[in-house]
């Protein structure tokens, strides 16, 4: 997979690329970041990236120009056009169900805006998809493209060590995770249940389905609906 990033801040990017899983899948080529400077394409002396809102209003928009020209340098550089996405907290909430789909892709072109916003052309002529992280406004978009490439990367096959692990994660089957434990049995009077001291695997996997139901109608209650009207529907 290539992720091609277009942003004001291109350092910001740096460590959390450089740990762990991201670390690895670019290290062993599961996935190529490429990070393009929007301000490297603004053609005036003052390398202007925004302007004053048409109509008036407070802070600046993202100018369509140097945004354009980024976007199409960077598009060139690769046969594949590519997905563009804007993060933006008016696009859809990321969910699980929306990294699987976009792990999927051979393709992403994220795009990170500053300011107040972009000029609406930005979406249209691009034809970009919006994605947000949550009901909460950023300062930019760049925190919420590491987020999307963190979730992204970890799926691609071979990224994480144990090819099982993503399967057991919270959302997939949109439940919650179930409890884990690790030596020892017993750490300041907490003990580990003992159903896990068991060996029984069968008895094992049944406890930790239902501990997944019940943490999910617990703490996520609206998770949990949807959980049992899929049931429902599907029976
Ligand atoms: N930019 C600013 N806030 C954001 C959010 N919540 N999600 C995605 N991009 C953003």
């Amino acid at each position: 997979m290539r992720i091609d990033v277009l942003t004001l801040f291109p350092e910001m990017f740096g460590s959390p690329l450089e740990y762990s899983i991201i670390k690895r899948a670019r290290e062993q080529r599961l996935v190529e970041i490429v990070l393009s400077n929007i301000r490297d394409f603004a053609t005036d002396s003052y390398r202007k990236v925004d302007d004053k809102p048409y109509g008036g209003g407070p802070g600046m928009v993202m100018l369509c120009k140097p945004m354009f020209d980024c976007f199409e340098h960077v598009q060139a550089q690769s046969t594949e056009p590519g997905n563009v996405i804007l993060l933006t907290p008016q696009g859809q909430p990321l969910t699980q169900e929306k990294v699987v789909e976009l792990s999927a892709l051979p393709r992403l072109i994220l795009i990170a805006g500053r300011y107040e916003g972009f000029d609406e052309r930005i979406r249209t002529g691009l034809n970009a998809e919006q994605i947000s992280i949550g009901d909460y406004v950023l300062s930019g978009g760049e925190l919420a493209a590491m987020v999307v490439i963190d979730a992204v990367v970890r799926l691609l096959p071979g990224a994480l060590g144990d090819e099982d692990s993503a399967a057991d994660d919270s959302f997939s089957n949109g439940l919650l995770e179930y409890p884990q434990y690790t030596r020892p049995e017993e750490f300041r009077g907490m003990k580990v249940p003992e159903i896990l001291l068991g060996g029984d695997h069968g008895k094992i996997e049944k406890w930790r389905n239902e501990q997944r139901i019940e943490r999910t109608r617990k703490w996520r209650p609206e998770l949990y609906e949807k959980y049992i009207s899929n049931i429902k529907n599907n029976s």
